[in-house]
């Protein structure tokens, strides 16, 4: 399922005095089965457009096209929001803002009960999804209210899962975990991108980022001002607002100062930057 979104513009509150631009014309193509990231300072507008995939948002102006769903401004063009939801799976930034049900296995099992699954084969699928994240029995009749940042993350991304749908967006899905954490929710993105899913994330952490996606968007002020491969947009610019660039990277504009060039074109991970080092000093 390739995403097209060409000239979208979106207004929080249009013509009152809450109005806020926050969208200015954002335009990207994701091809199937891409690891896709959208970085960007605090503000610039990258949970404004992943809200669009799913039709949680709908354009001020300018198209989002999913495969053959296209949203519009003309709401009457919007019909088929709910079976694009199936395909195109949204985890908000604020994972409490998805769960609400008394225990987690029903919550997880909403989504594919709104899709019309009887009533054991959601629970069934529940249970799958669950313990894909790493949430075992125990867990399923909790509270999810109950649970730390990081299981109502994982428990909000089983809800996603359950749906089983082409396209993962998740918006900040590592926020406030540890490197553990971290690096079991983006190991686990991994996986689903090996069974060919489209993942789209939104993060901060640049050395996630570096180490998982194969394309990057930069955001600013409601546009995309940026884009490439990871290494290709982190070595090309300084990048603005409060994002920093991959400890790598920033390693090696370290040793550049002290009069150590690395050839940094070479270097995509912390072994080629050992490696490069090694060589120098075996110089
Ligand atoms: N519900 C809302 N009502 C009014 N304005 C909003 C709302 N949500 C976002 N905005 C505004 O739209 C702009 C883009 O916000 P958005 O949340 O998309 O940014 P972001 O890049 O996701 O930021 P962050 O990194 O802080 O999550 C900002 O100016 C923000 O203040
Ligand atoms: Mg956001």
């Amino acid at each position: 399922m390739p995403i097209d979104v060409k000239d979208l513009h979106y207004i929080y509150f249009k013509k009152t005095p809450f109005h806020a631009d926050a969208l200015n014309g954002v335009n990207f193509h994701i091809d199937n089965n891409k690891f896709v990231a959208f970085i960007g300072a605090t503000g610039s507008g990258k949970s404004t457009i992943i809200q669009h995939l799913n039709g949680l948002l709908i354009p001020t102006s300018g198209e989002v096209k999913v495969d053959d769903f296209i949203l519009t401004s003309n709401k009457r063009k919007n019909k088929s929001i709910s079976k694009l939801r199936k395909h195109v799976g949204v985890v908000f930034q604020f994972p409490e803002y998805q769960l609400f049900e008394e225990t987690v296995e029903d919550d997880v099992a909403f989504g594919p009960k709104n899709f019309k699954v009887g009533k054991e084969e959601a629970l069934l699928k529940a249970h799958q999804a669950l313990l894909s994240v790493g949430l075992d029995e125990s867990y399923f009749k909790r509270s999810p209210f109950e649970l730390s940042g990081g299981e109502k993350r994982r428990v909000a991304i089983a809800g996603i899962l359950a749906i089983e749908p082409d396209i993962l967006v998740l918006d900040e899905p590592t926020a406030g975990l540890d490197s553990r954490g971290c690096e079991y929710i983006m190991s686990l993105l991994k996986k689903m991108h090996d069974d060919n899913k489209t993942i789209i994330l939104v993060s901060h952490d640049m050395d996630l980022v570096n180490k998982y996606c194969d394309y990057v968007y930069v955001v600013d002020e409601g546009k995309i001002v940026n884009q490439g491969s990871p290494k290709d947009v982190f070595v090309s610019q300084d990048l603005k607002g409060d994002l920093e660039i991959p400890k790598i990277y920033y390693f090696c504009r370290l040793l550049k100062e002290k009069g150590i060039d690395l050839d940094i074109n070479s270097i995509n991970n912390l072994d080629d930057l050992m490696n490069q080092i090694i060589e120098r000093i075996k110089k």
